[in-house]
């Protein structure tokens, strides 16, 4: 059962597609007082866990921390961050009362989970402008169903999109990308995707193609295509402000960039230098964007990433004019002490997504012009809706289409991607412990950059890192520019990275039938244990293992140097484990296990048999009926 109460008139944000009445009660077991949504989680053990919150740092149970949802780029996703690039307003409660509550508002929120008052949870929206969702039911899981269908069908990729995909910030010509596929090929390892980073575009233009770096961007995405791998070109948010490049130039004239205060395009610095902002909140401006993707779409371009949409805004303008105004005060001749020293720096380093430069700009959506702040949220979700909009009208096949920025209600539109982690081994478990909770907002398209994307990558990180990611709906290995390579074939011996990507084509009659069955069901892909072991105490404690569909368990290793791990079978299992590509099973009984993990295995547990395909170097070679059954 689900009540929604109203607390001021809402801002639409979309992101539910059923009309419910308002109940005029109080949102029990809520107490609103001074602003805030309290409940007091020590009264008669009625909190035990908190879920939810989507992508969020720290464990699957978040009980404990303070969050709050505001759209971030931050590329330091440590464990003392309250937020990253999404905003997922949604929490399920676990103790004697079980429920889930859904805050549904633009702007800012905070959820104090019990981080000022660890028996107390406070949630405080900075604009009380919100719809407050109260969902009941029989069962977690009942709870999550109840509300996912608040909130509408989640997206469903292509099926090559289960394929393995290869990335880096860095391949910067078609010879680059070329090469990397060629390196795939001779290594027998399978892929499907090759994704294209800024370096693809002229200056950094949205939907322009370097002349001299891809000469005929159409011939070799089909050449690639002959070989079964599909080019995904990144678009990002910010448009390059630049007289005489079209996209630009039409912007600007039809007024679909956000405005300052006077109604004069706001200008910030990203990758292209001084560039505008689409104005995704008016609807004429978000689908004149989605059709600008049709330049690429004519090339032969069949999947995007959307990048840089909280947004992200290295400087404005006059942010910039600012802190220059201040570094040139620097040659007047006084002394440079210690404080002058720490003012330029903190100067320079508050250019970067400036809470100031966010209030300075305005958009202009149907119901009204509005303030940045108040509907911050809703940037990146409303690019990938533009996307979503557009590409169904311009192809007649499904688009691979995912974003770093996103809002619940974008999870009908793509998939997401957790943003710029490290080739740290704890972000192999942060990604899994964010799996589920994105998975309740509907997010089932989900996955990290696999090897960690700043830093410098190692051989073992790599492959316990892909071992885990053989199960994630977005497999994608992707780096940042300057750090070590880290493709499967950039640590001499390929093998043992063959044996586990192939793996993955052989689990994806499996994970694809499961995860369509998800987004069919309204249920989660990636479950926490105590989602399917709801009186077994001992699952429920569990943080670094996962259900994956209807029969599947993982627990992978997440700790260098690690050759074994506790597991905990909630009940008899099988064992399956994948050793230099040949598969073994063997029964396990319910309770704890110290299983040998070694490096290059793959070990999962199912409850019951799951089907296997035949090895294949790609989607398009993959037969999703010439399946065995292990398990
Ligand atoms: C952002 C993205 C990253 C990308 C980089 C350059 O940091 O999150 O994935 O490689 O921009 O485009």
């Amino acid at each position: 059962m689900i009540k929604r109460y109203n607390f001021s008139p809402i801002i639409r944000t979309g992101a539910v597609v059923k009309e419910l009445p308002y109940d005029s009660g109080s949102p029990e077991p809520f107490i609103q007082k001074d602003g805030c949504f309290l409940l007091d989680m020590n009264d008669n053990a009625r909190v035990t866990r908190i879920y939810g919150l989507g992508e969020t740092v720290r464990g699957i149970n978040k009980r404990g921390w303070i969050y709050e949802s505001w759209c971030t780029d931050d590329g330091i996703h440590t464990e003392d961050k309250r937020s990253l690039y999404g905003a997922h307003n949604f929490i399920l409660i676990d103790g004697k009362e079980r429920f889930g509550a859904f805050f549904d508002t633009p702007g800012r929120i905070t959820f104090d989970l019990g981080y000022t008052d660890s028996d107390r949870i406070v949630i405080t929206p900075e604009n009380f402008a919100l719809d407050l969702y109260i969902v009941t039911g029989d069962s977690l899981k009942a709870i999550v169903g109840e509300f996912r269908a608040l909130i509408g069908r989640s997206y469903t990729p292509p099926l090559w999109a289960f394929g393995y995909g290869q990335s880096r910030w860095g391949y910067v010509t078609e010879k680059d990308i070329r090469e990397c596929a060629d390196k795939y090929r001779d290594a027998g390892i399978p892929l499907d995707m090759l994704y294209l980073d800024i370096d693809y575009m002229d200056s950094f233009k949205d939907f322009s193609v370097h002349p001299e770096r891809f000469p005929d961007l159409k011939a070799f995405a089909a050449e690639m295509k002959e070989h079964g791998i599909r080019l995904i070109p990144i678009i990002d948010a910010a448009v390059k402000k630049q007289e005489g490049y079209g996209v630009y130039d039409e912007g600007h004239e039809k007024g679909y960039f956000c405005q300052d205060e006077n109604g004069e395009d706001f200008v910030v610095g990203v990758w292209p230098g001084k560039s505008v902002l689409p104005d995704f909140l008016n609807p004429e401006a978000a689908r004149w964007f989605g059709m600008q993707y049709k330049a690429l779409t004519d090339l032969g371009i069949e999947g995007f990433w959307n990048d840089m949409n909280e947004p992200a805004l290295f400087y404005s303008e006059k942010g910039l004019d600012h802190a220059i105004g201040k570094v040139k005060g620097l040659g007047d001749g006084s002394e440079f002490d210690s404080l002058r020293f720490f003012g330029v720096r903190d100067v320079l380093l508050k250019l970067q997504n400036n809470a100031d430069d966010y209030r300075s700009f305005y958009h202009n959506a149907p119901e009204g012009r509005y303030n940045h702040c108040d509907v911050h949220n809703l940037y990146g979700y409303n690019m990938t809706k533009s996307a979503y909009d557009a590409l169904c009208e311009i192809r007649d096949e499904p688009s691979l289409l995912f974003s770093r920025a996103s809002y619940i209600g974008a999870h009908r539109y793509g998939g997401v991607w957790t943003g710029d982690n490290h080739a740290w081994w704890k972000h192999i478990l942060q990604s899994l412990q964010q799996m589920p909770g994105m998975n309740m907002c509907g997010f089932l398209y989900s996955g990290s950059d696999i090897g960690g994307f700043a830093g410098n990558c190692t051989r073992d990180l790599l492959i316990r890192w892909m071992s885990f990611a053989v199960f994630t709906p977005l497999m994608r290995n992707h780096s940042a520019f300057g750090t070590r390579r880290q493709e499967a074939f950039s640590f001499g011996d390929t093998e043992v990275f063959r044996h586990i990507i192939t793996l993955r084509y052989r689990l994806i009659p499996y994970l694809y039938g499961e995860f369509v069955k998800a987004v069919e069901n309204d249920a989660m892909f990636f479950r926490p244990l105590a989602f399917d072991y709801e009186d077994d105490e001992t699952a429920a404690q569990v943080e670094d293992q996962l259900m994956v569909g209807d029969s599947v368990m993982i627990a992978p290793v997440y700790v260098q140097n690690a050759a074994a791990r506790h597991v905990y079978l909630p009940e008899k299992m099988t064992q399956i484990r994948m050793h230099e590509g040949d598969i073994s099973t063997e029964e396990l009984n319910k309770g704890w296990h110290y299983v040998d993990i070694p490096l290059g295995d793959v070990v999962f547990f199912t409850k019951s048999p799951i089907p296997l395909a035949k090895p294949s170097m790609n989607t398009s070679e993959l037969d999703m009926e010439d399946v065995e059954y292990i398990g």
